[in-house]
């Protein structure tokens, strides 16, 4: 690996043009011409997925089919190039990129750039380049692998409303957050590459993502739509599966796919779903994953799942969360879930049968919408819920044991 990244690093002092190094001093390759800027030319500038302590994806699109790279460094100011390669081919002649930056060490600030050139001719034996572009750069931290503390900012049940986003997020504008967990209702149902840009990509980039992560989560409306089987190409998930676990700071998440609200069966389906099979399979799955050190030595667990167990009548979709996942968050001491989809915002205690709190975001009309803030450390979770009006409109605490 060390040879391949001083490979890399070799190709990145050839190839690229303009380095910068500690200082901010600019060095010229010889004979390389200088990278030009047309921001223009990427439909949707870097947004930052599954960033972990040591490795994230970047993922963009560019207007035209290209080749692209990342150009990034850390604190020594060395600048490193990342391509993404399978079975010996650097993935191009695309519009959608998805590259990992691996080898990045915990706890550090780094800064990064898209490039790319579009293939104007692509040929069995001849391939030709238009110029090169690079976006600006942009900064992340990655997170230390024994981190005290985390945040992150919930938003669930946007609806195809992009305007939502700048309302949501000002709302928060004097907090920071780790990440932004969007929990499910992002949209109505899934059209096409030129919605998920305008209604999530183009907003988010503009606002947090090319600096901070996103997850998606999925909805039951995610699942709707003739797009709706591409749409996991625009995000990178844990062995790209919409359900899984990470901890961070002192939290062990569980991020859960909740499916259709309907029962299978439901004509509006036509015979071609099949969510209870879904949901049974993240059940035996946890089932696992409540036995793992990470888990149990966590000093918190917290489930972030779009249809809640409880609070969300009794339709099919709701009932069969509460059948299967129910009886494993209560006796293995989940925390908190953190839910959408009823569009009636509410912090709901531990109470009766419901052994846990179950907190639901509103939705999805404009002041409606609410902004979770989570934070943890080793004294208490806190969680603040508040209106895309500013107003804050609950809370709920949980000291540490
Ligand atoms: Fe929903």
């Amino acid at each position: 690996m060390n040879k391949r990244r001083e490979f890399l690093k070799q190709v990145s002092l050839l190839s690229v043009g303009v380095l910068t190094t500690k200082g901010n001093t600019s060095v010229m390759a010889k004979d390389v011409q200088p990278l030009s800027l047309h921001p223009n030319a990427f439909a949707v500038p870097p947004y930052l997925q599954h960033l972990t302590p040591t490795s994230t994806w970047v993922m963009f699109i560019t207007a035209e089919k290209a080749y692209s790279w990342l150009e990034y460094e850390g604190e020594s100011g060395i600048t490193q190039k990342a391509h993404m390669e399978e079975d010996g081919i650097y993935d191009s002649y695309t519009t959608l990129h998805k590259i990992q930056i691996p080898d990045l060490r915990p706890g550090e600030t780094y800064r990064y750039r898209a490039c790319s050139k579009p293939i104007t001719l692509f040929e069995p034996y001849k391939l030709e380049y238009g110029a090169e572009i690079a976006t600006p750069w942009y900064t992340f931290r990655t997170p230390t692998t024994d981190s005290a503390e985390v945040s992150c900012l919930v938003l669930n049940d946007i609806h195809d409303s992009p305007q939502a986003f700048g309302k949501l997020l000002d709302t928060v504008k004097d907090r920071t957050f780790d990440f932004v967990a969007l929990n499910g209702d992002t949209f109505n149902y899934q059209t096409d590459e030129k919605q998920i840009i305008d209604n999530l990509l183009t907003p988010c980039t503009t606002l947090f993502a090319s600096k901070t992560p996103f997850i998606m989560i999925r909805g039951n409306h995610e699942t709707r739509g003739k797009f709706r089987r591409a749409f996991k190409n625009y995000f990178t998930l844990p062995n790209n599966s919409y359900h899984f676990t990470f901890n961070q700071g002192p939290v062990c998440w569980v991020i859960l796919d909740t499916g259709e609200d309907k029962p299978d069966d439901h004509p509006v389906y036509a015979g071609i779903v099949a969510f209870d099979a879904l949901r049974e399979r993240q059940a035996r799955w946890l089932e696992e994953v409540v036995k793992t050190k990470a888990y149990k030595e966590a000093a918190y667990r917290v489930v972030i799942m779009h249809i809640p167990p409880y609070h969300s009548g009794d339709w099919h979709g709701p009932t069969h969360c509460r059948t299967v996942f129910d009886p494993i968050f209560a006796s293995n001491d989940v925390d908190l879930v953190v839910s959408g989809h009823t569009h009636r915002y509410g912090i709901h205690p531990p109470k009766g049968v419901q052994k846990y709190p179950v907190i639901i975001g509103g939705g999805s009309k404009d002041g409606t919408r609410t902004a979770i803030h989570i934070t943890a450390n080793e004294k208490q979770l806190h969680l603040d819920m508040i209106l895309d009006d500013g107003r804050k409109v609950g809370e709920y605490t949980i000291k540490a044991t």
